[in-house]
């Protein structure tokens, strides 16, 4: 197999982006020979450019035309999508979150590692951006000692009404399983994970429709324990305007701020902790410098994850988002909003099943009336120009 023969399975706002860069053939060694949305109209202009057409997804997955499968849909459509399309051979890159809840997410992850000779990857277009691949290698290379806080302050997805009322799925338990955490704010919670690791214990406090007539979470505030003994706070919303987007990672030798896009680090010259047992005067700090860390934007960020998708199919490259890696981000989504729901601190590795069924009790008690206006024009790919 020389090149990947790819479906892209939902041509929503997302779907239609991906379509774009495909048939501009921006990843090499891939063509997008099939695309499935539920209405036919959808297709026309791909299919007007040779991309067959399909209105059934598990037809699609089943047809022998295809090597791999992009999935672009509502959020539990991922795991059923990406079962059939695993049990069918195929190789899955599915849009976040990997599944709406952990315990769904277990069974596609389940379902991939029955067969580690196809790819389950994730489209988690963050960890190609430069910045966020700078604050991980100075997490590795130790540049910043111990770290014993981290605080990010996420606020900067506003969204208005007008957008929910743009999907019948949207910021609904029965359709999207969560609000900002699930959606916007899962490639954050990703990168989180992806930077410092599962915390061991959370609990989280939710504005449930604060601003918006919705049912799901708008608002959030966080705080969490990590099993190293540092503490993180998570601030989260669709409703602020104009919105903040700082992360502040402090460790013993210092702490990095990525904020307005710089991104700096101002260092300790020594250990801090190590300073504060050992100074003899009472109010004495230790000395500083300044660092700024230059980065550029990535190009192209989803076309490079799938790029790397082709790669780990054709040439065994390591995943830069393997779907494995995909459970964490969910289950911090799912934990918080459980804790907040609950009222007491939530331990992970969440009880993926406990969710599950209080999962089911929000959708069975809905009486969330959803109201669905036909999209604006606006201009999709801005949401992801941050
Ligand atoms: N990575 C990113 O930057 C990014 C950005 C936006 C959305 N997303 C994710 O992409 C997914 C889709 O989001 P969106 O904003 O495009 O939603 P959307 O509502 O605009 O589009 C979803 C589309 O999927 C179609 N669909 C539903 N079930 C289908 C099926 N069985 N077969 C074929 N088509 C089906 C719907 O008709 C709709 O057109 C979500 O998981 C969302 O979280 C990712």
């Amino acid at each position: 197999m020389k090149t990947i023969r790819l479906g892209l399975i939902g041509m929503g706002n997302i779907g239609r982006h991906h379509a774009g860069y495909l048939m501009e053939r921006k990843v090499g060694r891939c063509e997008l020979v099939a695309a499935c949305a539920t209405s036919a109209a959808k297709l026309e202009p791909l299919a007007a450019k040779g991309v067959r057409p399909w209105t059934d997804a598990d037809a699609l997955i089943r047809s022998g035309t295809v090597d791999a499968v992009l999935i672009a849909t509502p959020h539990y459509s991922h795991t059923s999508l990406g079962m059939a399309a695993l049990e069918a051979g195929l190789h899955v890159m599915v849009e976040k979150p990997v599944s709406a809840h952990k315990a769904d997410a277990e069974r596609l992850l389940a379902c991939a590692a029955a067969r580690p000779s196809q790819v389950l990857a994730g489209m988690f277009q963050l960890r190609v951006e430069p910045r966020y691949q700078r604050i991980r290698r100075l997490l590795s290379d130790g540049e910043l000692g111990r770290v014993v806080r981290v605080n990010w302050i996420n606020t900067d997805w506003f969204r208005t009404e007008a957008y929910y009322a743009s999907g019948g799925w949207r910021a609904t338990w029965k359709g999207e399983g969560g609000g900002v955490l699930l959606n916007q704010c899962l490639h954050n919670l990703d990168v989180l994970g992806w930077l410092l690791g599962r915390p061991s214990r959370v609990r989280g406090f939710c504005g449930f429709g604060r601003h918006h007539a919705i049912e799901v979470e708008d608002e959030v505030t966080a705080y969490m324990e990590y099993p190293g003994g540092a503490t993180g706070v998570f601030v989260a919303s669709t409703s602020e305007a104009p919105g903040t987007n700082r992360l502040e990672i402090v460790g013993s030798r210092g702490r990095l701020v990525l904020e307005d896009g710089r991104l700096r680090l101002t260092r300790n010259e020594g250990d801090m902790l190590e300073f504060l047992r050992t100074a003899k005067g009472g109010f004495t700090k230790p000395d500083v410098w300044n660092v700024e860390i230059p980065f550029d934007n990535a190009v192209a960020p989803h076309a490079q994850l799938m790029e790397n998708f082709v790669a780990a199919i054709l040439d065994g490259a390591p995943l830069i988002a393997p779907g494995s890696e995909g459970m964490l981000s969910v289950e911090l989504a799912n934990a918080i909003v459980f804790s907040a729901l609950e009222g007491r601190d939530v331990e992970l590795p969440l009880d993926g099943d406990a969710w599950e069924r209080r999962l089911g009790q929000l959708i069975a008690s809905s009486r969330h009336e959803k109201k669905v206006v036909a999209g604006g024009t606006d201009d999709f790919a801005a949401s992801f120009r941050r």
